[in-house]
């Protein structure tokens, strides 16, 4: 096996989370050089990560910031571009369904790299989405697609996308089962917060068609208002801005129950939804960490990537309506047996396996 140039594209929250154990395999075997489009840049949304989980400094830093779809999109491929025609990578790697994937994945499919994607073959069915269009796109150019299940994969054989697909499980769990030890042991959050194993809520909110539609965003926030138990709301930078404009930030802030802190950093998060009574989140991730940290989600959507989590019955489909999310915290239905859905924790050994036994042009 030849040592690889690995060119990997990073940019948003999530996908700090998603890479860290990739990177950690590739490196062992392989040469990774780590690209961070600069799409978050708070320290709360992306220098905490690199700190906490160790991942190395990236190579480079393009700087784009937040813009709309159009601006944020084509800077990051304009600039991407000069440094995968510098860089010369066997192969792009993106992650997941942001602008920062899809900039990187057409960037790749214009250039001689290969290009490998990791969560491929997830849907919505809901093309209003922009993450819908990300991946339908980043699928339909890449080379070498990792399906966290086989239903992911079979969605790809459904669109004609056979070859290069591999079912590796999810990049997430493996994260989850890294730190969730050393969550427990090293973060103080529900000490900070003076709060108690099984005794709150936690809640996540950030998707455009919640954060951009008072009327969904107006709903969440009453139903939120309503948990009988505390709830604790760790606020996306696009969400307190939302919640200001629409002049629903005092309805939260004044609420007894409700505490909102700034986003936090991924102990601790992995601390408040591994000691949450539930969680509430319209996040992709925040459903399977949920599902592999044994604790009951409402998803604030009308649909869901994630389709197994639901029929598990681990995971509510509740939407944006106060009286459906009043009724869904209430609900105290047994929680099902748990099925094994998205792999054993080894997708990144997997995926570097099918890069490493991938044959390049
Ligand atoms: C992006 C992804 C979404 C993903 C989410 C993870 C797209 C289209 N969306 O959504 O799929 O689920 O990241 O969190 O790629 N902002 C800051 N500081 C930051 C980052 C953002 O203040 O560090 C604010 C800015 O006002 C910005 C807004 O948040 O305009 C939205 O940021 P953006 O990266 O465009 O989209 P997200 O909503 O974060
Ligand atoms: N997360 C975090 N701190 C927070 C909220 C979320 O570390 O305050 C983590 C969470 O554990 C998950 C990821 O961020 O791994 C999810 O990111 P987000 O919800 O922003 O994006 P999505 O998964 O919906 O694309």
């Amino acid at each position: 096996m030849s040592r690889l140039k690995v060119l990997s594209v990073v940019g948003a929250r999530p996908q700090f989370i998603k890479a860290f154990p990739v990177s950690d395999a590739l490196r062992r075997d392989h040469d990774e050089v780590l690209v961070h489009t600069g799409q978050h840049y708070d320290e709360s949304m992306s220098g905490v990560f690199f700190d906490e989980l160790a991942i190395p400094e990236p190579d480079y830093n393009l700087g784009v910031g937040s813009g709309g779809h159009a601006a944020q999109t084509a800077e990051m491929m304009t600039r991407l571009d000069a440094v995968v025609a510098d860089e010369e990578p066997d192969v792009v790697l993106v992650y997941g369904d942001t602008n920062s994937t899809l900039a990187a994945a057409l960037v790749a499919a214009k250039r001689d790299p290969a290009l490998a994607h990791a969560e491929a073959g997830l849907r919505s069915h809901n093309w209003a989405m922009p993450e819908e269009v990300n991946r339908v796109l980043t699928d339909h150019c890449s080379d070498l697609l990792f399906a966290p299940s086989e239903s992911a994969a079979e969605t790809l054989a459904s669109e004609g996308i056979r070859d290069g697909v591999s079912v590796t499980g999810d990049v997430q769990y493996d994260a989850v089962l890294r730190v969730r030890e050393a969550a427990r042991e090293r973060s103080s959050i529900l000490d900070g917060l003076d709060l108690r194993d099984g005794e709150y809520v936690l809640a996540t909110v950030h998707r455009a068609a919640n954060t951009d539609n008072r009327d969904r965003l107006e709903g969440i926030v009453e139903g939120l208002v309503s948990s009988e138990l505390p709830v604790v709301f760790p606020v996306h930078p696009r969400t307190e801005g939302a919640l200001e404009a629409s002049g629903l930030w005092s309805r939260l802030a004044d609420a007894e129950n409700v505490v909102l802190v700034e986003p936090v950093g991924y102990l601790d998060f992995v601390r408040l939804l591994d000691g949450a009574e539930r969680v509430a989140t319209d996040s992709g991730g925040v459903q399977k960490e949920a599902f592999y940290l044994d604790t009951r989600c409402l998803t604030l959507r009308d649909e869901t990537e994630w389709t197994e989590t639901v029929d598990a019955g681990w995971n509510a489909l509740v939407g944006a309506d106060a009286a459906a999310i009043r009724a869904a915290l209430a609900d105290d239905d047994p929680l099902p047996e748990k099925p094994s859905l998205y792999g054993d924790g080894s997708a990144a050994e997997r995926i570097v396996a099918a890069l490493s036994e991938y044959e390049y042009a």
